[in-house]
């Protein structure tokens, strides 16, 4: 029989994987055990996931992985929340490492630099998204996991220990940025970013909310800070205020089940960019708004909301969504981030915590992002327990 084409590839990688939609992570390939007659089926776990990354082409660069955020993404596809899930999956799209390799026409990188790859490691670089640097809004854009790369194999994300991308897709980090803290920065600094930006509410002296107070949300307070912008952190979590206002710079906080507080604040607001990953009401933040008012959708529960359609009307109100930014724009981000001293708040956890991490991102119990110890905890062989 023929080789498929991921067999094909040359390079051995290994990674923690998903394997259908309980989302479970685990090191390990399963295969069952036919049963002998009055037996139950057996489960084992007895092979590690071991898979395959192309050979360094000539505008690729390879990148041993040493981190990797835990986006929220992560979770609602390994359970296929957005019904588009498929597996295999290897998660992870806030990947920054060294540079191992480069090929020969690679211009930006060599062997020995820090680097970092986002949500997308491939696009047409033809279509008018493409033409504007706007590579996420590219119809044939290729998510770095859970995507299938122009040879027609899947893509692999950062719970890994190597990954091979075209050097268009790979950002550079500046010596100043530390490389666990500056992780988050590839899909939830950028993301919360871009939008500011496009939607001009990164102007100074503008009022900005940041519904849920996340990974994307405390990157968000910290970017618009920077700006210049006052901020209102929306929150269902009242713990979250002394924090908010005291370490991370936000201007005040409201409790968005409170409805007085709610109340209070009604019409206010320039913008709000929204994050929250569960399904919730709108109709409280489209109050918030003063006339004129936009609210972007950031966050993406896996239901549609309810859109209450007069107050928009009413007020001539915007709402809008927007996905993380292009290549081009990413890079100054991370440029911007180094300059302005801007991380994110992490918890640095082992790669076989990964279960119970997304145990409490369901319960948003994070301060602010998990990042995985990619170099020093995950392990290339395995004993066989689960
Ligand atoms: N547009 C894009 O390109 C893009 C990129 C990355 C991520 N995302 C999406 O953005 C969302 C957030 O990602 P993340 O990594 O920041 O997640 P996260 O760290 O889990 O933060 C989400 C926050 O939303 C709030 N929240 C959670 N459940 C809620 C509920 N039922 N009602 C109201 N608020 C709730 C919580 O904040 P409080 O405790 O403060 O309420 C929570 O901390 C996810 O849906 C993710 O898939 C989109
Ligand atoms: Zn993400
Ligand atoms: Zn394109």
């Amino acid at each position: 029989m023929s080789k498929s084409l991921e067999e094909e590839h040359p390079q051995k990688a290994f990674g923690w994987a998903a394997r259908d939609a309980t989302g479970a992570l685990s090191p390990f390939n399963f295969s069952r055990r036919k049963p002998l007659a009055g037996q139950q089926e057996m489960q084992l776990a007895l092979s590690p996931f071991n898979f395959s990354r192309r050979a360094n082409q000539d505008e690729d660069v390879t990148l041993k992985i040493l981190y990797c955020g835990v986006c929220h993404s992560d979770l609602h596809f390994t359970k296929n929340d957005w019904g588009f899930s498929f597996y295999p999956m290897v998660p992870g799209h806030e990947i920054v490492g060294i540079v191992t390799e480069v090929g020969k026409k690679v211009t930006k990188f060599k062997v020995g630099d820090k680097a970092g790859v986002g949500c997308i490691v491939g696009s047409c670089r033809a279509c008018p998204s493409c033409d504007q640097d706007a590579e996420s809004y590219c119809p044939k854009l290729i998510f770095t996991y859970n995507g299938i790369y122009h040879d027609g194999t899947p893509t692999y994300g950062g719970y890994s220990d190597m990954i091979v991308v075209d050097e268009h897709f790979v950002v550079r980090f500046p010596e100043n940025l530390p490389l666990d803290g500056g992780a988050p920065l590839l899909c939830a600094g950028i993301t919360v970013y871009s939008p500011m930006k496009y939607f001009g509410l990164s102007k100074p002296g503008m009022h900005l909310g940041i519904v849920g107070l996340g990974g994307l949300g405390h990157m968000a307070v910290k970017f618009a800070k920077a700006f210049g912008v006052k901020v209102t952190v929306i929150s269902t979590s009242p713990s979250k205020e002394k924090e908010a206002v005291d370490r991370l710079g936000a201007d005040s906080f409201l409790v968005s089940r409170d409805p007085k507080q709610m109340e209070a604040a009604k019409g206010t607001m320039d913008g709000i960019i929204d994050t929250v990953s569960a399904v919730h009401p709108l109709l409280p933040l489209i109050d918030l708004l003063m006339s004129h008012g936009k609210l972007i959708m950031v966050g993406a529960p896996e239901k549609p909301l309810e859109l209450p359609v007069f107050p928009l009307i009413m007020g001539r109100k915007i709402v809008a969504g927007s996905a993380f930014g292009g290549m081009k724009e990413t890079q100054e981000m991370i440029d911007f981030a180094a300059k302005h001293n801007i991380t994110a708040d992490i918890e640095v956890i082992p790669m076989d915590y990964i279960s119970t991490a997304m145990e409490r991102l369901v319960k948003a119990d994070v301060r602010y992002r998990f990042v995985i110890d990619i170099g020093n905890t995950l392990k290339a062989s395995c004993d066989g327990n689960v």
